[in-house]
């Protein structure tokens, strides 16, 4: 019996563990889907290599999920998505989503005073990836760009609400609170595992904007536009993939999700280099 392709799983794809806050929202938001996950936990983090490493890692990472079957993909890494997409979409040849179109938009609903801050890794931040997309959308719009590298450590680590991770958000956050910010996009999937510490200093007034929530709404649209919404009628199930330590992910993951997930897969990074 062959599969349709609407029962076909969506791949995600993250540096890290960062993606798991895009697959929380896309499970409640398609509870029905199949979910294949790879974090490339080798070779995390993607924030500090140049773009051409990045593209090289995204178009790797894509090639693996596409041996699995996958009917679309979702880009679950802000740093991928604002350097590697418009090269993924020349080569491969399903749907794929990226971050930063849905937080922008996501951003402009939610901001009063219309200035609007982005924190990610050095690499979105250093390529204006929000500022460009969100001007393109409303020119009338002030962003103001922050890279906080350490965030994406910390959350990897696990350290959720430690002491450490708030004095760190202290300094990074700073500027941000001078310029009077009302929306604040988490500009990197690992920042919503630090929503907890980045709420409490940046202040209760500002808007968080968290990649998954902004995202799982498209992902779902452009599913119904290629006509590839599962419909089983069944509970999806999410299989984990990695490039190093799966106990480490599997550790955080469980923290993250709040609930057990079953074995996650070890993918040899030779393996993954070599047959791509
Ligand atoms: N989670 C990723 C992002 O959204 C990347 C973090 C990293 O690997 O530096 O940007």
């Amino acid at each position: 019996m062959s599969i349709t392709d609407k029962q076909k799983p969506i791949g995600v794809f993250d540096s890290g563990i960062g993606g798991l806050t895009v697959v929380k929202r896309l499970a409640s938001t398609l509870p029905n889907e199949n979910i294949i996950y790879f974090g490339d936990t080798a070779r995390v983090p993607y924030g500090s290599k140049s773009n051409s490493t990045v593209i090289e890692y995204s178009i790797q990472n894509t090639k693996f999920l596409l041996q699995k079957n996958i009917k679309a993909l979702v880009v679950a890494c802000n740093t991928a998505s604002s350097i590697a997409i418009p090269d993924l979409k020349k080569i491969f040849d399903i749907p794929i989503i990226g971050m930063i179109e849905p937080g922008s938009r996501m951003a402009l609903s939610k901001t009063h005073n219309k200035k609007i801050g982005v924190i990610g890794t050095r690499a979105t931040t250093s390529n204006l990836a929000y500022s460009k997309e969100i001007k393109r959308l409303n020119d009338k719009v002030e962003v103001f760009e922050k890279p906080c590298p350490l965030f994406v450590p910390l959350a990897e680590e696990g350290w959720i609400k430690h002491r450490a991770t708030y004095e760190i958000a202290e300094e990074y956050l700073k500027e941000l609170r001078e310029e009077e910010i009302d929306t604040l996009v988490l500009g990197c999937t690992h920042y919503p595992i630090l929503t907890e510490v980045i709420q409490k200093v940046i202040g209760p007034k500002v808007s968080l904007i968290d990649s998954g929530v902004a995202s799982s709404e498209l992902i779902k649209l452009e599913l119904e536009k290629f006509n590839l919404l599962s419909d089983s009628g069944t509970i999806g199930s999410q299989e984990y993939y990695v490039s190093d330590i799966p106990a480490k992910f599997k550790e955080v993951a469980e923290l993250f999700l709040g609930r057990g997930i079953e074995h996650v897969h070890k993918v040899d990074l030779e393996v993954l280099i070599s047959e791509h």
